[in-house]
């Protein structure tokens, strides 16, 4: 069976943990790497400028309603990860990340019942009708991750990662909401209590 997970707001008190997850090299080396100075790449915000900013750039950062941004927690409400919502309004389309930020959890289903959350967020909440992910051509558990939801293999982004000074291709994968609607019961009977 696939963990319970829940998402929530970001608190301050998580993102000195996600700083610490991402100062992982095997964490930052299949998320975004380090940039020149060596510090940890993050999406949408850079976590160790978040961790003590004024009440007005937090809620910049996250409150937007471009950005959705949620902390993942596993069935005891302890913080896991973190997952984004890019919207894209103009054509009802959400860009998703996620990272499951404790690797001790890798390979236990958590981030594929995160995703279920994230897609219940992208499609019934905020009405999208298509949810996209660019995955890098090494990352095969985020690409075994999203196949097993559903997601399908829409394209090639070319050279759109870098990683150790090489640059490398990326897959979109894309799910639209009537397959999801579809494929959704099937994938809550995988999930532990539901
Ligand atoms: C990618 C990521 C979110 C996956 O989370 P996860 O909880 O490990 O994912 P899941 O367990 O739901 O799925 C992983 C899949 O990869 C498979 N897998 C791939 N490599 C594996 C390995 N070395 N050991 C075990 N399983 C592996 C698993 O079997 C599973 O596939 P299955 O459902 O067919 O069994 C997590 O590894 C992570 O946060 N990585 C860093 C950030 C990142 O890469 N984000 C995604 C960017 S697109």
């Amino acid at each position: 069976m696939w963990p319970q997970v829940s998402l929530r707001e970001v608190s301050r008190e998580d993102v000195p943990r996600l700083c610490e997850w991402l100062q992982d090299e095997e964490v930052n080396n299949t998320w975004y790497g380090c940039d020149e100075s060596g510090a940890p790449v993050h999406v949408g915000y850079t976590p160790q400028n978040a961790a003590d900013c004024s009440s007005e750039e937090w809620e910049h950062t996250f409150q937007s309603e471009e950005r959705k941004i949620y902390s993942i927690c596993n069935a005891d409400g302890e913080h896991i990860g973190e997952g984004q919502l890019v919207m894209e309004p103009e054509v009802r389309s959400a860009h998703m990340f996620i990272l499951i930020g404790r690797k001790d959890l890798w390979y236990q289903h958590y981030g594929a019942s995160a995703m279920i959350h994230l897609l219940d967020e992208a499609f019934s909440s905020h009405g999208v009708h298509r949810v996209w992910l660019a995955v890098p051509e090494y990352n095969e558990p985020a690409r075994f991750m999203c196949e097993r939801i559903g997601f399908v293999l829409e394209g090639r982004l070319r050279r759109r990662q870098q990683r150790g000074g090489e640059w490398y291709d990326s897959l979109s994968m894309g799910l639209l909401a009537d397959e999801y609607i579809r494929r959704r019961p099937g994938l809550l009977e995988q999930v532990a209590g539901t």
